[in-house]
């Protein structure tokens, strides 16, 4: 099987690309910066650039399925400079979901397209995101629908590292309670993440499976708030930091962020076995990796 990764060198990217090769597909992964990556097809193009994505057109009979990880995660950019935003998350999205018109599509969407109020979102749910970052994934969610047919939405939060540590909420956590510096972490905010690794996997069943496309709640088993989320990063690595609990009053830096984004997960689960991915199990599993 070919397979085709976007944000190859990212914290989802680099773990798809570890599990399609382990599976022994040929992946071709592209990446924006810095060096080619060993045991794929590396191919540098900077994704706002149509120009340069037209370059991928060689490549498009030959790809079974695109994962399209690229994006930027980065809340307080994605409202600062709305145009280049949309450049990645919608304009490139349009340009590969139509160019790959012929291959199973996967979109990795976010959970913050719905506004966390009432938590427990299905996908009949009508998104309401509260920033920017989450409405143009949205909007990117809507390109890829329009220009493909074989498309998967996966609406998901995600949590694992990179090497070196880049900041999401695992990286910073790990760091600081290693340090035994005292965090805090917010008891109002709830999500059911999967670990990459976790997402990984889910992402090739539903390319090798015949799963009806459309749009999927991707989550975990388990509402953890994010107080509880860092607990258990304390406990399992038995780092015995101080962790106290506050509140998030809906905004960070003025940007405007949801609460309970936690998702029912039954329309994937029709499909594919989700109880195995707890979060327990996650952080248990980043254990083993950060051992290594
Ligand atoms: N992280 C989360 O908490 C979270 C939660 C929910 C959903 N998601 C979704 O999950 C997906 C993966 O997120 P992640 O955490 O793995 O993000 P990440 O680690 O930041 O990886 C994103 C990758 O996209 C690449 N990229 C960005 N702009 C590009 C461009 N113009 N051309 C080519 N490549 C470009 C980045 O390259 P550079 O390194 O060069 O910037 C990076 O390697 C995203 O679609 C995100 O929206 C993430």
């Amino acid at each position: 099987m070919n397979i085709l990764i976007t944000g190859v060198k990212g914290m989802l990217g680099n773990a798809v690309k570890e599990y399609f090769l382990a599976q022994n597909c040929n992946v071709y992964g592209i990446y924006r910066n810095g060096e080619k990556i060993d045991g794929i097809t590396s191919i540098q193009i900077d994704l706002t650039n149509p120009e340069e994505v037209k370059k991928l057109e060689q490549y498009k009979t030959k790809i079974d399925a695109v994962v399209h990880c690229a994006a930027n995660v980065n809340v307080n950019a994605c409202e600062e400079d709305k145009n280049a935003t949309d450049k990645i998350h919608v304009k490139s999205s349009e340009q590969l979901a139509k160019l790959f018109s012929n291959s199973k599509f996967i979109y990795i969407s976010t959970d913050s397209i719905y506004d966390g109020v009432k938590g427990n979102f299905n996908e009949e749910d009508i998104p309401n995101p509260k920033n920017y970052y989450a409405k143009s994934k949205l909007a990117g969610e809507q390109k890829v629908i329009e220009n493909n047919a074989n498309s998967y939405i996966l609406r998901t939060n995600i949590y694992g590292f990179k090497q070196p540590f880049s900041s999401s909420l695992f990286e910073w956590a790990y760091t600081n309670l290693e340090k035994k510096n005292s965090i805090s972490g917010y008891s109002n905010v709830y999500f059911n993440p999967l670990y990459v690794n976790q997402l990984a996997e889910v992402i090739y069943k539903i390319v090798e499976n015949n799963i009806p496309a459309g749009i999927y709640n991707t989550g975990g088993v388990d509402a953890i708030s994010k107080y509880n989320f860092l607990t258990l990063i304390n406990d399992t690595f038995q780092f015995n930091a101080t962790i106290s609990s506050s509140e998030l009053p809906g905004m960070i830096n003025g940007v405007e962020r949801p609460l309970n984004t936690t998702m029912n997960i039954e329309k994937i689960a029709k499909y594919i076995d989700m109880t195995k991915y707890t979060t327990r199990d996650g952080i248990a599993n980043i254990k083993t990796k950060i051992a290594v």
